[in-house]
């Protein structure tokens, strides 16, 4: 809190000085990191900026990067290059964050490549912008602030969201798997979880200000609390509901349960879950909790034991399909979707083949594919094994065909039933079409209005195409 009020005196000192500024953001990376760009831009918008989306208009416009695969280094690369005719017609101020400035080596780069960059932060220095931003605006330096140790949970960074139908909440931070291929642990640090009732209020506060879904995140929530646990902390937190009864959450279970009780929300979704983490009482939560949605997104990575064992997963290719077929058991209709990497060193194919094998057997609703992208400072990137770029994207398009054929029979299921759809806002190519999703997380485009906005309304699913099915409101 001490941090925030201090961050509050260097908003004001901007806003003062301030004159109808606009900035613009962008986001290169995943959930979390779109999180972290809605904080930003909550304290730039505090600070007196409005947000542009026209780069050569900005006064400041910031780069919230990733590190997780090459191409989102590419793109930072790419646009740091268009950006810098900016800067020399308008002076505007550069400032660069996310996981990837917790990597020196990108660091020397951006230095020794990009010198007008004018502010380096990252995920564990995130809430000290308005400073940093003040002392570049008025010393007119080059200011660099990474912190190597993890940094602590901060609450209370004002945060303005890009959506008014669906928020996402973090609540942990950091990861301790440490799988092989994975820059994550090293850039943002070990698993920290926030505080049940920090994370409750926040929800509440979303659901007053008329949010209908939530999604819950962090690079494992399963282990949420269990850092916490493990070094002895006690993790029974009573939390102190809107209605003034208690309630206790020791766990990523009851976290579901208390979540599930917010009036207002009306749909609850999770990212990402481990498989080796993926205990009962959290299937039992999902099962009984109503408003969280039955599509689970359960990471796969590969179907081979092997490579799963290289990937330090710890789990194998049949504990994981048992926890479909456990999951599937407790929970009638369930559905599932994935994160799978092609290529990893030393796939064969005969590994390759049990990948596409998981994948015909669970027919995921959706599938997340990568190509394996070597990171500097992981283990699998001293792999000796590594594989041909061919081969990589030879099976890339492989999986990608059995996915479409997959999605596009899934997709035939829909057509004749009702669904209940939230409807999200109007489409962005056409003016009478709106758009929601089902609990599946299925697009559905429907001809609707204004009204509808915000609501989950049933639709008839009158026709399929790969991404989108197409709907008639049921009550027309
Ligand atoms: N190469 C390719 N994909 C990766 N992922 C993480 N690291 C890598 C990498 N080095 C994928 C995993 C993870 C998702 C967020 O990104 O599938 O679940
Ligand atoms: Fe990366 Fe594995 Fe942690 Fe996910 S669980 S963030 S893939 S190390």
């Amino acid at each position: 809190m001490k941090q925030i009020q201090m961050q509050d005196t260097y908003i004001k000192k901007i806003k003062e000085i301030n004159k109808n500024q606009k900035y613009a953001i962008l986001t290169m990376g995943c959930q979390l990191n779109e999180n972290d760009s809605e904080r930003i831009s909550g304290m730039l918008e505090k600070s007196g900026y409005t947000k542009t989306n026209d780069l050569s208009k900005a006064n400041v416009i910031v780069f919230n990067t990733c590190c997780v695969r090459e191409n989102a280094e590419d793109r930072l690369f790419g646009k740091l290059g268009e950006v810098k005719k900016y800067k020399e017609e308008n002076g505007c101020i550069i400032a660069i964050g996310g996981c990837m400035m917790q990597e020196k080596h990108m660091i020397q780069k951006i230095q020794e490549s990009y010198p007008f960059v004018d502010v380096i932060f990252g995920p564990h220095t995130l809430q000290k912008l308005p400073e940093d931003l003040y002392n570049s605006i008025i010393e007119n330096k080059k200011i660099e602030d990474i912190l190597d140790i993890d940094g602590e949970v901060v609450e209370g960074i004002p945060t303005a969201r890009e959506d008014k139908i669906k928020a996402s909440v973090t609540i942990m931070n950091g990861c301790n798997n440490f799988c092989t291929y994975c820059i994550v642990p090293y850039v943002r640090g070990r698993e920290r979880s926030r505080h049940p009732q920090d994370i409750y209020n926040e929800v509440v506060n979303l659901a007053k200000q008329g949010y209908k879904e939530i999604t819950l995140l962090g690079q494992n929530v399963n282990s949420y609390l269990v850092s916490e646990k493990a070094k002895g902390e006690n993790v029974d937190f009573i939390v102190k509901k809107e209605s003034g009864d208690e309630y206790k959450v020791n766990s990523f279970a009851t976290l579901l349960r208390l979540i599930n009780e917010v009036d207002g929300i009306e749909r609850i979704r999770f990212i990402s879950p481990h498989p080796k983490d993926f205990t009962d009482d959290v299937i039992d939560a999902i099962k009984d909790s109503k408003k969280v949605c039955k599509l689970i997104h359960l990471p796969l990575q590969s179907g081979s034991t092997e490579v799963l064992k290289t990937m330090n997963r710890k789990y194998t290719k049949e504990h994981y399909l048992d926890l479909v077929e456990k999951i599937k058991n407790k929970i009638p209709n369930v559905q599932f979707s994935t994160d799978i990497i092609v290529g990893f060193p030393g796939e064969t194919e005969k590994d390759f083949e049990d990948t596409l094998d998981v994948v015909s057997k669970v027919k995921f609703e959706q599938i997340y594919m990568f190509i394996y992208s070597r990171r500097v400072g992981t283990v699998a990137d001293k792999m000796e094994n590594q594989i041909d770029e061919r081969i990589k994207h030879q099976r890339f398009d492989k999986l990608k065909k059995l996915a479409e054929n997959i999605i596009a029979e899934k997709n035939i299921n829909y057509v004749g039933k009702t669904e209940l759809v939230l409807v999200e806002g109007k489409s962005k190519t056409n003016e009478k079409i709106y758009t929601g999703r089902t609990e599946t997380n299925k697009v559905v485009n429907f001809e609707g209005n204004e009204n509808m906005i915000g609501k989950i309304l049933p639709m008839k699913i009158v026709s399929e195409h790969m991404w989108y099915l197409k709907g008639k409101y049921d009550n027309i």
